[in-house]
């Protein structure tokens, strides 16, 4: 795989990220990417909890301004959030917005921490739930970062990965092209690659699917037990 040296990569995200924190939650994408991502991300914890039914732990990676974790805390599920970025503007937004919803809620309010996807600050089994959306190609070693992810989860907990689908024209175009452009040294990995990935690391059941026409995404879920 061709990709930039690492450290360029790694600034290049966070200099994109502690700038747009402020308005990313009124961009466009969030109706064509990022809440199509949300959404599957519910079905695929709803589908977890139907057969653990058991309080959980989710661990959102990238976790942006902590949607997906308002979404969580809007269910009826007994779950507790834990969110991380590299952006400390991005956590900045994520904690000041679960402050505000979170008022007269029954559910602990999630938290939001500043680390790197490759180094998670977090013991071994600590989760239940991983997942990470629209984040994984500004990862320069994206093997590390899912065997961490692994190393995170209990033994019977799942990873949930969402990124951009460029394995067909439309994805190609928007992502290895556009994106790629707009972004720069960003790796957008085959579903093949992401699937390996996933094998590697010791992931059993793997499924993938695609979502959306436009802005095509690909869901990667993989359960840890062996
Ligand atoms: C497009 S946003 C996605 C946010 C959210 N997951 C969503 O789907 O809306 C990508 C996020 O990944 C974060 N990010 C980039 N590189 C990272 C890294 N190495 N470790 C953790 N987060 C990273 C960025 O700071 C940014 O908040």
């Amino acid at each position: 795989m061709t990709q930039a040296p690492a450290a360029d990569m790694k600034s290049l995200a966070k200099h994109e990220f502690e700038t747009w924190a402020d308005s990313y939650d009124r961009s466009l994408l969030n109706h064509f990417m990022f809440r199509p991502s949300y959404a599957a991300f519910m079905e695929e914890i709803g589908g977890w909890y139907e057969v653990h039914r058991r309080p959980f732990r989710v661990l959102d990676i990238g976790c942006g301004t902590g949607t997906l974790a308002e979404w969580l805390a809007g269910s009826s599920w007994p779950v507790r959030v834990v969110g991380m970025d590299y952006a400390e503007a991005m956590c900045r937004e994520a904690s000041a917005k679960a402050g505000r919803n979170g008022q007269g809620r029954r559910t602990d309010p999630a938290r939001f921490a500043t680390g790197d996807s490759e180094h998670l600050p977090f013991d071994a089994g600590s989760f239940d739930i991983v997942t990470c959306s629209n984040s994984f190609h500004h990862y320069p070693d994206q093997q590390a970062v899912v065997n961490d992810m692994r190393r995170v989860l209990k033994p019977d907990g799942r990873l949930i990965l969402i990124d951009g689908f460029r394995d067909n024209i439309i994805g190609w175009v928007t992502f290895d092209v556009i994106v790629g452009r707009v972004e720069s040294n960003v790796y957008h990995a085959p579903w093949s690659a992401i699937h390996n990935y996933f094998r590697s690391a010791g992931f059993s059941s793997i499924r993938q699917r695609k979502l959306n026409l436009w802005f095509p995404l690909l869901v990667t879920v993989g359960d840890a037990a062996q």
